[in-house]
């Protein structure tokens, strides 16, 4: 049980209220390393997954297995032979995409057909590939669900979103950006935000990023009901994403390991910017935030700096508290950036949520030039790769959105080599057309990858415009990339890239503003998710793949198939036939 740690077990027996929770600093432990270059993963992680690989894997791909099996489809015998043999198994990971709420919820839909707790998705044969899942990125609105996810404990689709289990459940009744639209009410909710973060600002620089950070712990973490929104409770304060480690599902390795990907936003840097309303230039370094480190694989900085003491800037004095789990998925849903919130009287976001800037500069005063429409970090990497990284010589980091570049799929943790990733399930719910993803977020980091012809990381070839993606209707259904034999992952990607077969209305294609969402609109768009992960490409006439759940478990195996040197073979070869794109 998470409360019996110091910080949470303070907060329940004192009665005190998270303005009292806060980060602070403490003399650094013996063996604390500020930074650890390079490009390979940390010692924690690196245990973390073979201790999933010993002690998970082998049972939940059995599982996952089974479901497969009995849909009936006959499969190669390599398929089997491979989910079965404890040191052949697949590394199989997650990245879902930003797009504000639509992408939470489109995100979780796709996750409760891969979980194979659902008994409809386990019936489909999707259902278990969530369990075998060891890495799983969310960026943006993906960062919501990601967050939400791991701090609850790992609930199912159902309880996470509803609520059930002891999880509250999901608020998504208040306006996200303006919670009362009552003057008072709104002034009071956003005291409250204010008044949380006292304890920080004594210690650190505060901005927009911290408000908005506990404003979106109402909605997405423990501590908040609907009676309680307005209250004056924890909120979920003192959720620390590094003590998450400390939940049963993940010190049972039952999770995947929960990666937020974050922009730099540095006024050092100039280059080719995505286009499709992308802010950053691609190459802008990309950050991620696991639970053990934070850091950047990009060959111009490849180092890292732990979680659990962000905040830090030296090896003496320590800072704890400060990777609070929604300040991490705020920073990576970070726009404010994007509406100049620093210049007076520039344009809003929207309406008085974006003024919150304004107001966190009223209440603690922040020296003039410092950034508040970032999320702000100190720079733990100061005076490293000062030849390659632009902000080598800057004080504090200013993280945004993950998406600003035009990757608003988080694959890149997953290119990482180190992390051996065989197959990486990629979701957009991007808006690219119509509140539709038509490929966009794929084409931008296939360009970022060419920007670094040095330290590069593989990533399989993709059309390399929306018109291509479209002619082949890449996104109308699930498509596998990176097909042939290389280097780094096979994509499976599933896109929300059109409305339903059947001529339903869609309702997953909302705007990526759309502040509120009501049970009923939950529930469609969850309902519409699960018929685009299970039902696969329409084949013959009809409207799904009776084998898609096995084409599925083909693409999971077949780099493992690769390595042994079998021949892809019987439904596996119609599979690749139905699902690949090839350059
Ligand atoms: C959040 O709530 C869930 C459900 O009550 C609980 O299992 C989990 O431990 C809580 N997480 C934290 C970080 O306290
Ligand atoms: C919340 O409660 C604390 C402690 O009980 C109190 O100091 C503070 O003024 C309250 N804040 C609001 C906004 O009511
Ligand atoms: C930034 O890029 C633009 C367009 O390529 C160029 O015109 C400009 O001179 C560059 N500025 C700096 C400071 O490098
Ligand atoms: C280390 O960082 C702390 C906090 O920023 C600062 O107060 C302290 O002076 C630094 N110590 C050294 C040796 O730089
Ligand atoms: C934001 O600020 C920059 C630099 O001052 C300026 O070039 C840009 O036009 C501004 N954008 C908006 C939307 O105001
Ligand atoms: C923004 O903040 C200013 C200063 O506190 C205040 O005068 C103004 O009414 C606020 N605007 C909105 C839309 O809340
Ligand atoms: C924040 O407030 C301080 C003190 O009033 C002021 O000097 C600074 O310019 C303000 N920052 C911004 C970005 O407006
Ligand atoms: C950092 O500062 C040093 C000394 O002022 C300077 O030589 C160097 O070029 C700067 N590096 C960057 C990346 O700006
Ligand atoms: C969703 O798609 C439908 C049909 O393609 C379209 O009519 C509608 O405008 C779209 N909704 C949004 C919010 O873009
Ligand atoms: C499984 O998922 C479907 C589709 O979203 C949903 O209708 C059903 O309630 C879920 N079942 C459980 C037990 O969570």
């Amino acid at each position: 049980m998470l409360s019996s740690l110091p910080v949470l077990g303070l907060l329940v027996l004192s009665g005190f209220t998270n303005a009292d929770v806060g980060p602070s600093f403490q003399r650094c432990p013996a063996d604390f390393q500020l930074v650890r270059r390079g490009q390979t993963v940390s010692a924690a992680e690196a245990r973390y997954v073979e201790q999933k690989r010993k002690k998970v894997l082998p049972v939940a791909f059995k599982a996952y297995l089974h479901n497969v099996q009995q849909t009936g489809v006959v499969l190669p015998h390599y398929v089997k032979s491979i989910l079965e043999c404890e040191e052949e198994l697949p590394t199989v990971s997650i990245a879902t995409s930003g797009g504000g709420y639509r992408a939470a919820i489109f995100g979780a839909g796709v996750l409760n057909a891969l979980d194979g707790r659902n008994a409809s998705s386990a019936k489909k044969a999707t259902g278990g590939l969530l369990q075998a899942a060891t890495h799983l990125a969310g960026l943006s609105g993906g960062s919501w669900l990601v967050t939400s996810l791991a701090q609850a404990n790992f609930p199912t689709i159902q309880n996470l979103v509803f609520g059930g289990g002891d999880f509250g459940g999901w608020i998504t009744d208040f306006d996200l950006w303006t919670a009362s639209a009552d003057p008072a009410v709104q002034a009071k909710f956003a005291a409250g935000l204010l008044q949380e973060i006292a304890a920080k600002a004594t210690l650190f620089p505060v901005s927009v990023g911290d408000a908005w950070g506990r404003s979106l712990a109402r909605h997405f973490s423990n501590g908040t009901t609907l009676a309680t929104f307005f209250g004056n409770t924890s909120h979920g304060g003192g959720i620390l994403f590094s003590d998450l480690i400390k939940l049963p599902t993940f010190a049972s390795h039952a999770q995947p390991l929960p990666i937020v990907t974050v922009n730099l936003d540095s006024k050092h840097i100039n280059g080719t910017v995505f286009p499709g309303g992308s802010f950053l230039p691609l190459n802008s370094p990309m950050f991620e935030i696991n639970l053990f480190e934070m850091g950047c694989y990009d060959a111009v900085l490849a180092a890292h700096t732990p979680t659990q003491h962000l905040g830090s800037t030296n090896a003496s004095l320590c800072a704890s508290g400060f990777d609070e789990a929604m300040f991490v998925a705020g920073a990576s849903s970070n726009l404010w950036n994007q509406v100049n919130v620093t210049d007076a009287g520039a344009a809003n976001l929207a309406g008085s949520t974006a003024n919150l800037s304004v107001l966190v500069n009223e209440t603690y005063p922040q020296p003039p030039g410092l950034r508040l429409d970032t999320s702000n970090v100190p720079n733990a990497f100061r005076g490293i790769a000062p030849e390659t990284f632009a902000d080598s010589n800057e004080t504090i980091l200013a993280l945004c959105d993950g998406g600003e570049d035009g990757q608003v799929t988080p694959l890149q943790p997953m290119l990482v080599p180190d992390r051996k990733v065989d197959v990486v399930i990629a979701i957009d719910a991007a808006n690219d057309v119509g509140g539709f993803a038509a490929g966009a977020s794929l084409i931008a980091t296939q360009q970022r990858m060419q920007l670094f012809p040095q330290g590069l990381l593989p990533f399989p070839a993709v059309p390399s415009t929306l018109a291509a993606f479209a002619a082949a209707g890449l996104a109308t259904r699930p498509t596998f990339f990176g097909c042939a034999p290389a280097a780094g992952p096979l994509l499976v990607y599933i896109a929300n890239g059109a409305p339903p077969r059947d001529g339903a209305a869609p309702r997953t294609n909302t705007s990526t503003f759309q502040s509120v969402y009501t049970a009923d609109a939950l529930h469609g768009m969850l309902d519409q998710t699960f018929v685009v992960a299970t039902q696969g490409a329409a084949v013959g006439g009809a409207l799904e793949d009776a084998e898609w759940g096995a084409c599925l478990a083909c693409a999971v195996v077949d780099r493992a198939r690769a390595r042994q040197g079998v021949k892809r073979s019987g439904v596996c070869t119609t599979c690749f036939a139905r699902y690949c794109w090839e350059a």
